[in-house]
């Protein structure tokens, strides 16, 4: 018995904190695969089709998650240096999130205060040294305050203190940038992580540095991706040409922190080394480890690399899909930049474009047939159906 279980058997305590550990969720991995443990039980779910087709729910789901929930906007490094700015409508609001003189980051409605106009035209990355409105150049700091009207002597009665750009509370953690997208509201990261800011340090996801980005404009509802990204039930078929012969079937353990779901699935290399403790495994290599963070992110800690995805819904049938790539540094030679890039293309674009949005996007184009009235989900797609619940949840809370 490795020594974890054996003592998670004499005290509560430990059984619970390996329950919820990552090496807890080895441990039952491991037991898994020995035939110790049986798999989860049959059953058999559903989850009607209205809750990805009703635009009304989408509304709900804009209004009481994305924009309630911290996003996680981008990472750090893409901004090292003052100016540096990502400028994006991802969320239904025009936001830039930019690094001051100070070196802090915030992110501010890229709207002028005069008249209204959009201050940066072009989404992605830019580099400025103040904000200039093109219409009458009212002019913004890097902090967001306004520095220069023109012609000021003809207004009466406004304090300049009163036109600073509106603040949206920012924060940088593990090297993520979250933005809480509804101006005023209050952030706290603390609670919202439930604990599993600890595993993130595990992960060291705070060295990490950003390395690709893509943004795909993609034809289904955001909880499609959601659902097949807490499904290990297709991964050695859906995946069979890419990244599936790295895995045993459908051997995967979940836990819940909050409305986030952590999951281990085992790779091969946990079946080779079964006679290891689970605190001698590589988290990395003998599982992949992955958070679907509520609402609309999810955390992939691929053995190389770690993909980070933001889900921003713009319609039922339509979703942004974001995803950056993130390597232990900056490549250090062309040759590592070679292996990052052919790294990316196989994770971006041959597995998740080619066979995880494929199917989520052939399903959206199905719903109208009339073939079916709600998804089936098995005792193997479980934490998908936990999610859809958790959805409901917040969506009750108002
Ligand atoms: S609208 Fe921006 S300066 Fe007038
Ligand atoms: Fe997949």
């Amino acid at each position: 018995m490795p020594q974890s279980t054996r003592a998670a058997a004499n005290n509560p305590d430990a059984e619970q904190q390996q329950a919820t550990s990552c090496d807890g969720l080895l441990a039952r991995l491991q037991q898994r695969a020995r035939g110790a443990v049986d798999a989860p039980p049959p059953c058999s779910l559903r989850v009607p089709i209205a809750a990805y087709t009703d635009p009304q729910r989408l509304q709900r789901e804009v209004d009481r998650l994305i924009h309630r929930y911290p996003q996680v906007i981008g990472h750090a490094t893409q901004i090292p240096e003052p100016g540096d700015a990502l400028v994006y409508d991802w969320l239904g609001l025009p936001l830039v999130t930019l690094r001051d003189k100070a070196g802090a980051i915030a992110t501010f409605l890229n709207v002028c205060r005069h008249r209204g106009m959009r201050l940066l035209q072009n989404e992605g990355q830019a580099s400025v040294r103040s904000l200039v409105c093109p219409y009458h150049q009212w002019t913004y700091g890097l902090d967001g305050q306004l520095r220069n009207i023109p012609r000021a002597e003809s207004f009466c009665d406004i304090d300049p203190a009163d036109f600073n750009l509106v603040a949206l509370p920012t924060e940088v953690r593990h090297g993520l940038i979250w933005v809480q997208a509804t101006p005023g509201d209050h952030m706290d990261l603390d609670s919202h992580l439930a604990g599993l800011g600890r595993d993130f340090d595990d992960f060291q996801l705070g060295d990490y540095h950003f390395c690709r980005q893509s943004v795909k404009d993609i034809a289904c509802n955001w909880k499609l991706v959601q659902d097949a990204f807490l499904d290990g039930y297709h991964v050695v078929r859906l995946h069979k040409k890419t990244v599936g012969p790295f895995f045993p079937d459908a051997l995967a353990e979940t836990s819940v922190h909050g409305r986030h779901i952590r999951s281990a699935v085992a790779r091969n290399t946990l079946l080779d080394d079964l006679a290891l403790a689970p605190e001698a495994l590589d988290r990395r290599h003998h599982a992949t480890f992955s958070y679907t963070l509520f609402p609309n992110m999810v955390l992939i800690f691929h053995p190389e690399y770690t993909s980070v995805i933001s889900l921003f819904p713009q319609a039922p049938d339509r979703t942004l899909f974001v995803h950056n790539m993130l390597t232990p540094r900056a490549p250090a030679s062309e040759q590592e930049r070679d292996h990052f890039e052919r790294s990316f293309e196989l994770i971006d674009k041959g597995v998740f474009e080619a066979e995880d949005i494929f199917v989520s996007v052939g399903a959206q184009k199905g719903f109208a047939s009339g073939a079916n009235d709600s998804l089936l989900f098995g005792a193997l797609e479980q934490p998908a159906v936990q999610f859809h619940q958790f959805v409901e949840a917040a969506l009750g809370e108002g």
